[in-house]
């Protein structure tokens, strides 16, 4: 009669296990849900993590309740006289288990399982949304900056540059006159430097010069810091950022440093009435890339 009313409480016990757990996986595909939500409709970064640590918590929590209260015990150890199951017993233990005790077929099992595929399955679903956050490629954005053919070259206060203003060993921080907004300006802003035609030594190739002025890009290729130190004495411009320096007489090459390859250089030409223009975009990519690493001395690329 204890044995049977051991057995009652017992069953009572995983029953109440077992809808604790349902409720905690219910829970966690909610919370999964609505990190959807949330995320579509525009997103909330403390919104999110509350909600994913909601659906793993009542993941944890079920499988938690499950392996504590449900699943039978490692390892277990009876003393008792040899057991003679009642008529009633036998019949009560067909009902439970179908006959089968080695099989899983507890409906509560069943129902535990179909709830906790269903929780990592919105779950796994909902972890892949940031994917939908890497947004569109590039395309061919990183290799064409605001300079045009025809573009008039003009300082930070937007004045037009003559030709004929720059004199030798100076530099000037020049913008497409075009590129208004900061967005524009940033991987279009060049260096333009007056050489001295003794020291000029552009290699063959080089995009056109008007006299001995050139102008190169400002965005250092190691890692795009701004290259703005200029030391006329030596012709070269120098990053500040991990100190590579460049030869302006020879084409912004590398004469020192991280940098994989020379500061592309600007086709320079003038309008009629003497204005720096642009006869194009820059010779290369701006910027730091993957293709430095073709152009890194040693390199087999
Ligand atoms: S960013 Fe210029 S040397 Fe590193």
């Amino acid at each position: 009669m204890s044995t049977t009313v051991d057995r009652a409480q017992q069953r009572e016990r995983e029953d109440r296990a077992a809808r604790g757990a349902a409720a905690a996986f219910l829970v966690a595909i909610a919370a999964a849900i609505g990190l959807f939500v949330v995320y579509l409709s525009g997103g909330h970064t403390q919104g999110e993590g509350a909600l994913l640590f909601v659906a793993f918590g009542g993941i944890g929590v079920g499988l938690g309740i499950w392996a504590k209260v449900l699943l039978p015990e490692p390892e277990l150890v009876e003393d008792r006289p040899p057991l003679h199951s009642t008529a009633e017993e036998r019949a009560e233990f067909v009902k439970v288990y179908g006959g089968s005790a080695g099989q899983s077929r507890s409906p509560r099992r069943r129902f535990l399982v179909r709830l906790l595929a269903g929780a990592g399955t919105s779950l796994g679903l909902a972890l892949l949304l940031p994917f939908r956050s890497l947004g569109p490629g590039p395309e061919s954005e990183l290799f064409r900056t605001s300079w045009r053919e025809g573009e008039h070259l003009v300082t930070a206060e937007g004045e037009r540059i003559r030709a004929a203003d720059v004199v030798a060993d100076e530099i000037v921080t020049v913008f497409p006159e075009s590129a208004t907004t900061p967005e524009q300006r940033a991987d279009s802003q060049a260096v333009l430097i007056g050489l001295r035609a003794e020291r000029m030594a552009l290699p063959e190739g080089s995009p056109p010069t008007v006299e001995q002025l050139v102008v190169y890009s400002k965005i250092c290729t190691h890692a795009g810091c701004p290259v703005g130190l200029y030391r006329a004495a030596v012709g070269e411009l120098l990053c500040p950022c991990h100190q590579s320096t460049f030869d302006v007489n020879e084409g912004a090459r590398v004469r020192s440093g991280p940098a994989g390859r020379p500061l592309p250089q600007l086709p320079l030409g003038t309008d009629d009435d003497g204005f720096l223009i642009s006869l194009g975009d820059f010779e290369g990519p701006v910027g730091p890339a993957f293709w430095n690493m073709s152009d890194r001395p040693g390199s087999d690329a």
